[in-house]
């Protein structure tokens, strides 16, 4: 069979590479005068770095063709021990071989749940957790992973982050709150927020690309009695999609290959880890808990039968009533909830879901498609088949109102001098401030208008502000899409985008990041923080609960 996938690839890469080294001519060249030929010669390095890296890659014809390896769904991780006052949960990070590629071992990072009964079961993404609203959970997570990463040599600290909880400062994943090898961490959850899509995964300051990339990331699902009373898909109908995508050498190891500093692409699209997986489904709807997981790919998604998807929620919980669209663009750490009616349906008939690619990512091949369904005639439970005309009704971060805002922020993400900066200045800036420099303070209950900007062509940026959720109030002036109204807490910025936000710090005290979701921009510092002050400030440190060494205390 003749491979014509590899020059195709190069010839897209060579392609971007010299729009990128020509747009950073543009934009650099008012800055010659400072920083001389240095600023131009980076770039030249980089087409050379990514033509021999993707030369090692593994040939297309070994990959698989979509739809032929089965649909399956991340574990659910399994308490420690559970009593009273909540779960208790032990989740280890190890390297292990996984299968991703068949015929292909694979190191990955994996982390696994334990119990008195099961010693360690490590899985790429990781085991989901599961919550209820109202119920502590108590995770303790052990760094074992080995002290150093083989091949691309940096020191393997982890920082664990619950992406979608309030959670205190100290227990947030903040990045330079670090974990490293032969050391663990309890964080506590208290899971008093609303029913929603969570995700934890690395934090680890300038390794969270790598990290997450190698495994480090799954699902957290939290649920309450008012989400779980609606009609909605549940059970084997509620299943979750992690998007990914890698890239291999020809032994089987992940290549973790910048084409440039925009970003790491691969050209294999995984579903929950596997390869452009094919899921059976039944004639009736499924719910489908879909998060980016990607380090910096972005999609834009269809179904191939032109027919609509039902989106019933965002990032921090279901929508005040469903939005029917023909396509999502999903950027990185972004969770939408769609439901697709299988019904109409023949069996035998096969629905792809597809990728129409938004602008500043690396394609190949096959990155036009995720995942397929094949419509099969198998009985089903037909009950919680349907979708309500009110998801939610008093949604505190919906009802928000532009009138309660009392003060405002812009945030500039920005490439300048070399580097991703937000508001001109990187995390390094506050590493120096001994981690106290914040771009904002606020009060606590304080509501106000975010002003998120990427005002350039050539790169994209998701914005992410932890802690909090907001509502979108308009992008670019005009309504946010119809995919967008409902509480977020990453917001794409396309180029030259502008995004304002609404948002109520009732959430919690103290200081909390805010970044680039490429987790490529976010590493190379494009990355700040806020805080959140009040009367009964309770002085929680991000920095004020250090882990502990292994042997791990008897005490979870
Ligand atoms: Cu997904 Cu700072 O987080
Ligand atoms: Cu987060
Ligand atoms: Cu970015």
């Amino acid at each position: 069979m003749q491979d014509g996938h590899g020059d195709s690839a190069e010839a897209t890469l060579r392609d971007r590479v010299s729009k990128r080294f020509s747009a950073l001519n543009r934009r650099d060249v008012i800055r010659a005068g400072v920083f001389g030929s240095a600023a131009l010669a980076l770039p030249l390095q980089r087409v050379v770095s990514a033509r021999s890296t993707l030369s090692g890659r593994l040939a297309s014809s070994k990959l698989p063709q979509p739809f032929t390896i089965p649909f399956a769904a991340p574990p659910v991780a399994q308490p420690y021990r559970s009593t009273g006052s909540g779960d208790f949960y032990k989740i280890r990070m190890q390297k292990i071989n996984a299968e991703i590629i068949p015929g292909y071992q694979t190191p990955v990072y994996a982390y696994g749940f334990e119990t008195p009964n099961s010693p360690y079961l490590g899985s790429v993404p990781g085991p989901t957790i599961r919550a209820k609203q109202g119920r502590r959970i108590t995770v303790r997570y052990l760094n074992n992973l080995p002290p150093v990463h083989e091949t691309l040599g940096y020191q393997q600290w982890t920082s664990v982050h619950l992406h979608g909880a309030a959670s205190l400062p100290q227990f947030d994943g903040y990045a330079s709150d670090v974990t490293r090898p032969g050391q663990y961490k309890d964080y506590i959850y208290e899971n008093l927020q609303h029913a929603r899509t969570l995700w934890y995964h690395d934090h680890g300051v300038h390794h969270t690309a790598e990290n997450v990339y190698h495994g480090l990331l799954a699902m957290y699902l939290l649920s309450d009695a008012d989400e779980q009373s609606l009609p909605l898909p549940k059970g084997d109908y509620d299943l979750p999609i992690v998007l990914g995508d890698a890239m291999f050498k020809s032994d089987g190891q992940l290549l973790f290959s910048l084409a440039d500093d925009s970003g790491m692409f691969g050209d294999v699209i995984t579903v929950n880890g596997r390869p452009w997986p094919v899921l059976k489904v039944k004639r009736r709807k499924y719910r489908f808990r879909i998060l980016n997981g990607c380090v910096s790919r972005s999609f834009k998604y269809s179904l191939d039968t032109g027919d609509l998807l039902t989106v019933i929620g965002t990032d921090a919980g279901l929508m005040p009533a469903p939005q029917q669209v023909k396509e999502i663009r999903h950027g990185n750490a972004e969770r939408y909830e769609v439901v697709i009616d299988f019904a109409k349906y023949q069996p035998g008939k096969r629905v792809v879901l597809r990728n129409s690619s938004p602008k500043n990512n690396e394609n190949f091949a096959n990155t036009d498609r995720i995942m397929a369904f094949d419509v099969v005639a198998d009985d089903f439970d037909p009950s919680n088949n349907s979708v309500p005309d009110v998801l939610s009704s008093n949604n505190e971060c919906m009802d928000l109102q532009p009138e309660q805002a009392t003060g405002q922020l812009t945030l500039r993400f920005k490439r300048q001098g070399g580097e991703w900066t937000i508001n001109e200045r990187t995390w390094e800036d506050v590493v120096r401030s001994e981690f106290q420099f914040v771009e904002r303070s606020v009060n606590h209950g304080d509501v106000e208008i975010w002003t998120l900007r990427n005002d350039s062509g050539g790169w994209t940026h998701p914005a992410h502000t932890h802690l909090v959720d907001f509502k979108i109030l308009d992008r670019n002036g005009k309504p946010p899409f119809a995919y967008e109204r409902g509480p977020k807490d990453v917001v794409y910025l396309g180029e030259n985008e502008v995004v304002r936000v609404l948002v109520k710090f009732d959430a919690g005290y103290g200081r909390y990041m805010i970044h680039c979701h490429n987790l490529v921009h976010e590493d190379h510092d494009m990355m700040t923080q806020f805080e959140v002050v009040g009367p009964d400030n309770r002085g929680d440190d991000p920095l004020g609960t250090p882990c502990k060494d292994q042997p791990e205390a008897d005490d979870l």
